[in-house]
């Protein structure tokens, strides 16, 4: 039986273990999964132990994603262009790294959620490994001008400039976000509702303007669970006709390590629906 994990920290609340489990029950495939807690000084140790343990492939989540792609013998193109790998697969004795991050949302919002992201005018508030992660997939997936909020501008600017688009990728000013029109898809990708201090009650986010959301925009976070709340009711009370959270992508990002690990691509709906039930 092979080892596989999710690092991260902190983890104790972490989907995957379930998601994989399921994975295993579906394909007929033994799936040994568990959750590791690691911290970016402790996680080399740690997945040098996992890998002297039997460990064969390993999902990463925060904060350690660029940790994984600094101790990758080889990485995706993909993974590169994120500058973060979420997926390792350990070949020859060596981490080779992956990022199914961006293509997971990307097959959540068409296949899943209904939303044709081609040619759509798209709002990216956060230029951290998050937004880092999604923003190459979205472009290869054909999404139309891409514009990048960060409080720190300087971060979104150099978002935008890894990304070589100049004239389709633009950098903005939280400011300036009430003169900027509506949106076709405004994606969150901070982590301002998990900063200590901050409550559901209120985002962390500096106020967004209701103006981005139109009756056909799609408003979707990256994260899921709690920290989710305050953006996707912000985007319900701006009228957003669909509000969607990160399971899919998580579900979706899952599979595609799976098919990875494994050479097969599991179905996701089941697993999905059996996430959505225990929320409700
Ligand atoms: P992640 O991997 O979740 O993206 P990260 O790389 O630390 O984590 O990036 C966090 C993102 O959330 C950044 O875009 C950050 O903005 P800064 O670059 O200005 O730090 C954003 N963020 C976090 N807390 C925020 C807050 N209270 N208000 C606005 N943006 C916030």
């Amino acid at each position: 039986e092979s080892r596989h994990a999710v690092f991260g920290h902190p983890i104790t609340h972490s989907l995957s273990p379930r998601i994989h489990a399921h994975f295993g029950r579906q394909t007929g495939i033994p799936v040994h999964f568990e959750a590791i807690d690691a911290t970016p000084e402790t996680f080399p140790t740690a997945l040098e132990a996992f890998a002297a343990g039997g460990g064969t492939g390993a999902n990463v989540t925060l904060p350690l994603k660029e940790a994984a792609l600094a101790l990758c013998a080889e990485v995706s193109d993909r993974a590169r262009r994120a500058g973060a790998v979420n997926t390792l697969v350990r070949k020859g004795g060596q981490w080779h790294g992956d990022n199914t991050d961006g293509t997971g949302l990307v097959r959540d919002l068409t296949a899943r959620q209904g939303v044709d992201v081609r040619q759509r005018r798209t709002l990216l508030i956060g230029a951290g490994g998050a937004a880092h992660g999604v923003a190459p997939a979205l472009i290869d997936a054909g999404i139309g001008e891409l514009f990048i909020v960060n409080r720190t501008t300087a971060r979104a600017d150099a978002l935008v400039d890894k990304l070589g688009l100049p004239g389709r990728v633009h950098a903005r000013y939280f400011e300036d976000l009430h003169a900027i029109g509506e949106f076709d898809l405004v994606i969150n990708a901070t982590s301002a509702a998990r900063e200590p201090g901050s409550t559901n009650a209120e985002s962390g986010l500096p106020k967004l303007p209701t103006s981005l959301v139109g009756t056909r925009t799609a408003c979707v976070d990256l994260s899921y669970g709690e920290v989710a709340i305050p953006f996707l009711a912000w985007a319900r009370a701006a009228g957003a006709h669909n509000v969607i959270d990160g399971v899919g992508m998580l579900v979706e990002q899952a599979a595609d390590a799976f098919k990875l690990w494994h050479g097969v691509r599991p179905y996701t709906d089941e697993v999905y629906t059996a996430l959505r039930e225990r929320d409700a």
